[in-house]
């Protein structure tokens, strides 16, 4: 029944956002908007984009993996990544997938805090994880993070002449500042996806049953140490080895 009203607001979303409106008439248009603007549309928008998100990240340390084979399967491995057609056009998507992400999620924070009020939302404390409770707090430090990383890495590396990318992150890992705020970063993006990846399943309907829900729990748990401690051992490891 949960599957059955996704499904039925996905394809009106989706209807909404590539029919051509002035086709659509001013009643369907008026639930079709409604649907974007309540809750229950935002949760799902941010669910989709956020499990996107995810499966970038996922991509992300696979590529950044061959660190460890050496500088020439790194740079070999980036300008693969840089010629494929499909990833240039994904990376326009990824760009989208990180501003509605964004901007939905700081509509929902407020439009949650003026419907639960302040007293209500002290009750709601003491039931919710402090991941769920923190989410726009470390979400707003991953949008710092990321402004910082595109200045360090992405510019120099698609914008400037540079012998190679791989001595680009290896002498970022030279120093120690950066090594922290790489690895403070990366707890931070654990405590955001660990209540992201069950939180973006809820929204979809996909955990209905406990046996679902203790899978999914599972399964996020498991995700956010991967990218959490995959991403740290690289900054870690490329400080290390330049001593
Ligand atoms: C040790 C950790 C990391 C390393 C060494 C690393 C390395 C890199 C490199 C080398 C690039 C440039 C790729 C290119 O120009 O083709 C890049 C781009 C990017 N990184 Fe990271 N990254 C790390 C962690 C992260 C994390 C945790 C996030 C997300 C929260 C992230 C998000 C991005 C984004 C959005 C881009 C631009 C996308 C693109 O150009 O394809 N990175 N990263």
């Amino acid at each position: 029944m949960i599957q059955r009203n996704f499904l039925l607001k996905l394809k009106y979303f989706f209807k909404y956002l590539y029919e051509d409106r002035n086709s659509i008439s001013s009643s369907t248009r008026m639930n079709q908007y409604h649907l974007i603007q309540s809750s229950v549309g935002k949760k799902v928008i941010m669910a989709i984009t956020g499990i996107f998100l995810m499966s970038f990240l996922s991509l992300h340390l696979s590529v950044n993996l061959f660190l460890f084979y050496g500088e020439e399967a790194f740079n070999e491995a980036v300008s693969f990544m840089r010629r494929n057609a499909i990833i240039r056009i994904l990376e326009y998507v990824l760009a989208l997938g990180f501003i509605v992400h964004i901007l939905f999620g700081i509509r929902l924070h407020i439009k949650n805090r003026k419907l639960k009020g302040e007293e209500d939302y002290a009750v709601q404390k003491s039931i919710s994880s402090f991941g769920s409770r923190t989410m726009i707090y470390t979400g707003f430090l991953i949008l710092c993070f990321l402004v910082l990383h595109l200045m360090n890495f992405m510019i120099p590396m698609k914008y400037s002449n540079h012998n190679s990318d791989y001595n680009v992150v290896v002498t970022l890992f030279k120093n120690p500042i950066y090594t922290f705020v790489y690895v403070f970063s990366f707890f931070i993006l654990g405590i955001h996806l660990s209540h992201g990846f069950q939180s973006s399943f809820q929204s979809l309907g996909l955990s209905t049953n406990k046996k679902r829900l203790y899978w999914i729990q599972k399964l996020g748990c498991f995700y956010f140490w991967l990218i959490c401690s995959g991403f740290s051992i690289i900054a870690i490891w490329f400080f290390f080895i330049q001593w």
